[in-house]
């Protein structure tokens, strides 16, 4: 027998979006936060550079410059709706999370302090503009830890390491979730009127990523296998710089300011790519540059990696070219003590990892997996929809990178993350709370704990054939080679066929680890079954999109295809087959136009 809770709110998940939908959930409902991880663990604090809201502290900015820098950074795939609600909202809500505490970095006259990052520009000039407001290289970390002090501070209720296994629905609707407590190795069901997923992403699924080891998108392939599709899949982020073969994120904020990019002859090779805004393009051109220089023999030692510099000669020397100046008119120069000032972590990480120390010797850098822009479809009211016709699924909400609402489209933009989730981690909790007000429970399946029990005594009871780790691996490394920042039929048909065959060969795992108590080999073996299931439609999804449409580079379509592709792909999984449909792209005011940088 599992062990029942009853919530009005359940949430999902302790990172930004599920921290900030249980604070505000559990002002007028009785709410629950579960998480698999102690809520401060949660791959939020890994977000280094900023918070994107057009606050203009240190120049000319605005929410509509913004809405429209997301709108073309998506590469005209998000819809237009939710960016302008998001865009709109930013500024209070980076002032609301100023009173809770958060401790930003500071302009001289006391103000918040903005930096440069890529794709953020004046729309009249075209220029780079500052509104990424960071707490130095720790922003993602800052935001964590004051929603958590926030949450305790106003009791909200956690239950930590508890791994949410299941979503349990009653006639369409959502009725609660099964959670294993990790401490016991017992399974709880936590009744509920409304859940709100908020359980991140899914970036384990390729080889080099910044993304933390829990980063299993679980919300999404729990959801898949109740039937509900995964919306644009396709579009998996490359960030340009993760440390060379380890894929640990190196801030935008580098670039941000002033950090250039150099190939093996010493080139600042963006140059070449997107003269205006060169460095600071959108994540999706700036990664592909770095494949081409790399594959025109021009990574360093011609190796699989160039050099990101953030020494003060080659900074001073590149914004003496580029005629950057400070707000005041006066030439933008840094010095090495500035530097380690505004990026502390990243400087640390080099020196661990690498013995190098950037404020002195280049940092060596490849494309590296770092983020979702497809999850769980949800409309702006952050909603669960299960069809191409926007249909609710009552009581069911997703938030923050396990949702697809859509912000991010084809490609997002640095610093759209930290605002997507407080944004809609915020509106989430408000808007599940209301419906539990207004709705019943649902009443409880006697077997609502047994889907879960199967799939756990089947990974305890396999042949033991074969090794989750080799199969992790193989997956890992089919996904990095032949869906990753380029693309093309033959290589993704191959992708899709192996995640497949290494399907089959899940079957035949078996955990050795049989006890209860802090087993994570046998949740870890679960959570590479919902990687697998995520590798599949993601494959699937890709072959089928005959464009290049931001992160979605193909070698043998080249081009962005509006007439037919500019479109939402839903994907099921459905009899071990991927069923894919589609659905419009909402737009308000912006046409669609070549993006040019
Ligand atoms: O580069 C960064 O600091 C990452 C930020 C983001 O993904 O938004």
């Amino acid at each position: 027998m599992a062990n029942v809770h009853q919530y009005e709110v359940v949430v999902v998940g302790a990172g930004g979006a599920g921290l900030m939908a249980g604070l505000y959930a559990s002002k007028t409902a009785k709410t629950a936060v579960i998480s698999k991880l102690y809520p401060t663990r949660s791959h939020t604090g890994a977000a280094q550079g900023g918070i994107g809201a057009a606050l203009g502290n240190l120049e000319d900015d605005s929410p509509e410059w913004h809405t429209y820098d997301t709108v073309k950074g998506s590469d005209y795939l998000g819809d237009q709706d939710a960016i302008e609600f998001m865009c709109a909202a930013a500024p209070d809500v980076v002032y609301e999370l100023e009173h809770m505490g958060l401790p930003f970095n500071r302009t001289p006259d006391g103000k918040i302090a903005q930096r440069r990052f890529g794709g953020h520009t004046n729309n009249e000039t075209g220029k780079p503009v500052t509104r990424a407001c960071y707490a130095a290289d720790r922003t993602g970390h800052m935001i964590l830890q004051t929603l958590y002090q926030q949450c305790i501070k106003n009791n909200v209720t956690f239950y930590d390491e508890f791994h949410v296994l299941d979503f349990i629905t009653v006639n369409g609707a959502a009725a609660g979730v099964v959670a294993l407590e990790l401490a016991t190795g017992e399974l709880h069901i936590f009744h509920a009127k409304a859940v709100i997923f908020a359980t991140g992403g899914h970036g384990r699924v390729w080889e080099i990523t910044s993304n933390a080891y829990a980063y299993t998108g679980d919300g999404v392939a729990i959801t898949l296998r109740r039937g509900i599709p995964a919306e644009d899949m396709e579009f998996f982020q490359f960030h340009p710089t993760g440390i060379y073969r380890m894929g640990i994120l190196i801030t935008e904020g580098v670039r941000g300011e002033g950090g250039v990019l150099l190939n093996d002859k010493g080139e600042r090779f963006m140059d070449r790519y997107a003269p205006t805004v060169k460095d600071l393009a959108s994540r999706d051109v700036v990664s592909r540059a770095m494949y081409l220089e790399m594959k025109a023999g021009r990574g360093i030692g011609g190796k699989r990696y160039l050099h990101l510099d953030i020494t003060p000669e080659t900074v001073n020397k590149y914004a003496a070219l580029d005629g950057r100046v400070r707000p005041d008119g006066s030439p933008y120069t840094v010095t090495g003590e500035e530097i380690l000032k505004k990026l502390p972590d990243i400087i640390d990480f080099c020196k661990t990892y690498l013995g190098v120390d950037p404020v002195s010797q280049p940092m060596p850098v490849q494309p590296t997996a770092h983020y979702a822009m497809g999850g769980i479809p949800t409309n702006v009211r952050t909603e669960i929809v299960i069809d191409e016709n926007n249909t609710v699924m009552p009581g069911a909400y997703a938030a923050g990178e396990v949702a697809c609402v859509s912000v991010h489209g084809a490609n997002r933009l640095g610093t759209n993350s930290l605002l997507d989730i407080v944004v809609f981690g915020k509106e989430a909790g408000i808007n599940a709370a209301e419906f539990a007000r207004g709705a019943s429970f649902q009443p409880l399946p006697d077997d609502a704990a047994d889907f879960t029990r199967q799939q756990l005594d089947a990974l305890r009871n396999g042949s033991g054939k074969e090794r989750a780790a080799d199969i992790a691996r193989e997956m890992k490394e089919v996904m990095f080679d032949h869906v990753g920042v380029f693309r093309i039929e033959e290589g993704m048909q191959q992708a899709l066929e192996k995640v497949r065959e290494l399907k089959q060969r899940f079957k035949e795992v078996r955990v050795e680890d049989q006890g209860s108590r802090f087993n994570t080999e046998l949740l870890n073996t679960w959570e590479l079954s919902n990687l697998l299931d995520l590798a599949e439609v993601t494959a699937a999804s890709a072959l089928a999109r005959k464009e290049s449409r931001g992160a979605h580079a193909r070698d043998d379509f080249q081009e962005r295809d509006d007439k037919n592709w500019m479109k939402h792909t839903l994907a099921w999984l459905k009899d071990g087959d991927v069923e894919l449909r589609y659905k419009p792209v909402t737009l308000t005011k912006y046409e669609p136009k070549k993006r040019v940088y």
